[in-house]
């Protein structure tokens, strides 16, 4: 059964109706995502422990039968894009329509050309450019509007992605993750890993999800009973370094991959990552490595080594490990990945300072942007007010904090008739 934020649909469906006139037939809706712990692992085929949060993006259409024209609107932004479905080209970087072509050429490229045009709608309540993957939330929620509303052919392996034997549509899960991915990689021109799609997808209420990003190897893991708070606060910093950092960072561990590429027995065979070496191999070659890569490198080594623990630690319901855990990671990030900034720090310090603070670090790519928090449930509020006054004295900058909870992965659904009162 999906799980609709109520506000965001009544909003969407009244948009849809006063844009396009009439009802829409299918509603989709994807959460948004922090990283617990596992960060710049992905794209190294490491570990991930992440969560989809209640934070969403709502996407309502109908396909056009008798057109190949695609109109969608964003509300958040007041935007709008048009385009024929089968001849169209990426918009400017950066903007929220190169993601919608994205995904309807991703999509076509496993299922075949588009075999309607369409009419949608898109509103979201996700912090934009906040570290929490607003965009692979547009992604998740768009796919599944246009496989449900039978714009894209139904075609393996997306027209298993309900099927009710739990591997089959677990499968389908993972590819369309995958093909998001793939959008975001190629069409968009981000180089980012699995992490963010992967988790809007297979995400679970009050579950972590432990991802293996060198398989796709996956489980949910309880957060616990009662779950700590999801606190995350936003440094109010803007993210616009990041991308060019990010694609830094990844040369920088390429260095190290290729050191040890070369030193194995059969080297060029396969694709050989980061989390491939072991991290006493890296610590037994530290002198002759590059020394920016083997610092990188030692974040991502020792990230796995975290997520592996904080996925134990949760298994024992032992969430203060967890909390000690990301607190690590951070250090992490600032002494060796150098992905936080003064702002990120002076958030998680603020945090330490605040009652039913467990553990935090930075979200996402780092630089900018928000810190994830997990905190004790019935704390929270305190916990917010606090975090907010001692940011406010180091730093005098506004930090904005959103109490979350983790959220079930996308899903849609015959928009007709209204699913939620
Ligand atoms: C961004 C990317 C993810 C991941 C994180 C860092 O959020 O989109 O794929 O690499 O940074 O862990």
């Amino acid at each position: 059964m999906i799980e609709l934020p109520k506000e965001l649909e009544t909003q969407a469906r009244e948009t849809f109706a006063a844009r396009f006139g009439g009802e829409p037939e299918v509603v989709a809706v994807a959460p948004s995502r922090v990283e617990l712990l596992g960060n710049h692992t992905d794209y190294n085929g490491g570990l991930v422990l992440a969560a989809a949060i209640d934070r969403h993006t709502v996407v309502v259409g109908r396909a056009l039968t008798a057109s190949r024209d695609a109109r969608v609107h964003a509300v958040n932004l007041n935007e709008d894009d048009a385009f024929a479905v089968d001849a169209f080209e990426p918009t400017a970087k950066g903007s929220w329509s190169r993601y919608v072509r994205g995904v309807l050429w991703a999509l076509s490229t496993r299922c075949g050309p588009p075999a309607t045009g369409f009419e949608a709608v898109i509103v979201g309540d996700v912090p934009l450019g906040a570290g929490l993957s607003s965009s692979a939330s547009l992604q998740a929620a768009e796919a599944l509007f246009l496989i449900a509303s039978g714009v894209i052919p139904s075609a393996p392996p997306f027209d298993r992605l309900d099927s009710k034997n739990a591997d089959e549509a677990d499968n389908a899960r993972v590819e369309l993750a995958k093909t998001l991915q793939r959008s975001e990689n190629e069409f968009v021109g981000v180089a980012s890993g699995l992490l963010d799609q992967f988790t809007v997808i297979l995400g679970r209420r009050d579950h972590a999800l432990f991802l293996d990003c060198a398989t796709a190897a996956h489980s949910l893991v309880p957060l616990g009973s009662p779950a700590p708070a999801i606190v995350v606060c936003d440094s109010g910093t803007s993210r616009q370094l990041a991308d060019g950092m990010y694609n830094r960072r990844r040369a920088e561990s390429d260095r190290i991959v290729e050191y040890f590429a070369a030193r194995r027995p059969r080297p060029g065979a396969g694709d050989f990552l980061l989390s491939f070496v072991a991290l006493d191999d890296l610590n037994e070659a530290w002198d002759k490595l590059d020394p920016i890569g083997r610092r990188r490198a030692r974040h991502v080594l020792t990230e796995n080594e975290r997520v592996q623990a904080g996925v134990e630690a949760l298994r024992r319901g032992d969430a203060a490990e967890l909390g000690r855990l990301l607190c690590a990671s951070h250090s992490s990030s600032r002494d060796d990945f150098e992905n936080s900034s003064p702002a990120l720090d002076a958030l998680i310090e603020s945090a330490a300072k605040s009652p039913g603070f467990l553990g935090g670090k930075l979200s996402g790519a780092g630089w900018a942007g928000c810190t994830v928090n997990l905190v004790d449930a019935e704390s929270a509020d305190d916990f917010a007010a606090s975090v907010t006054e001692h940011y406010r004295t180091a730093t005098g900058n506004e930090a904005t904090v959103h109490v979350l909870r983790a959220a079930a992965g996308a899903a849609a659904a015959r928009a007709t008739p209204k699913l939620v009162e």
